[in-house]
């Protein structure tokens, strides 16, 4: 069957995109993973939008795909299930909680460490969900990552 599978069988779209599946099942399921150009990277719906990003955690290579969503002043993010890292799902920034000690009375508020995770535009199209190929002439933390579980076949805990 050739429409079973959910990890994704890549085709390649005359202009460029890669398919990841249907709009309709996605919405369904909530997330998905599939290898856009090797890379594991894993599509969420959340809220009303599809979001793309590396499967693979910046920090240490976790899997993401198995994060729960969790809203942090307003942002979703996934938590990494390993130890727990904060990313935006809009972004792909790292967020994490800080104390300015200059402060009268420190309390800790959310702050961002810049883009970590490699984010892919997604593309909706006629019923079908697609993610851009990366643009690799910039880098992130996320993809020391996704070369190291490229093409490893399973997708690994
Ligand atoms: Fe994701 Fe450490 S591997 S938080």
């Amino acid at each position: 069957d050739l429409c079973s599978s959910s990890t994704g069988a890549v085709e390649m779209e005359p202009d460029g995109l890669i398919l990841i599946g249907k709009e309709d099942d996605i919405k369904k399921s909530q997330r998905v993973t599939a290898k856009v150009n090797g890379r594991e990277v894993v599509v969420f719906y959340h809220e009303g939008k599809f979001h793309a990003m590396d499967s693979r955690c910046y920090h240490e290579g976790g899997p993401l795909r198995l994060g729960e969503i969790e809203d942090i002043n307003g942002q979703a993010c996934i938590v990494c299930p390993w130890h727990k890292y904060k990313i935006t799902l809009e972004t792909g920034e790292g967020l994490y909680e800080g104390i300015n000690p200059l402060e009268p009375s420190p309390t800790p508020q959310w702050q961002s460490k810049g883009v970590k995770q490699r984010i892919h535009k997604v593309t909706i199209d006629n019923g079908n969900v697609y993610v851009s190929p990366p643009d690799l002439s910039v880098s992130f933390d996320s993809d020391y990552f996704a070369d190291k579980y490229k093409n490893s076949g399973d997708l690994a805990m």
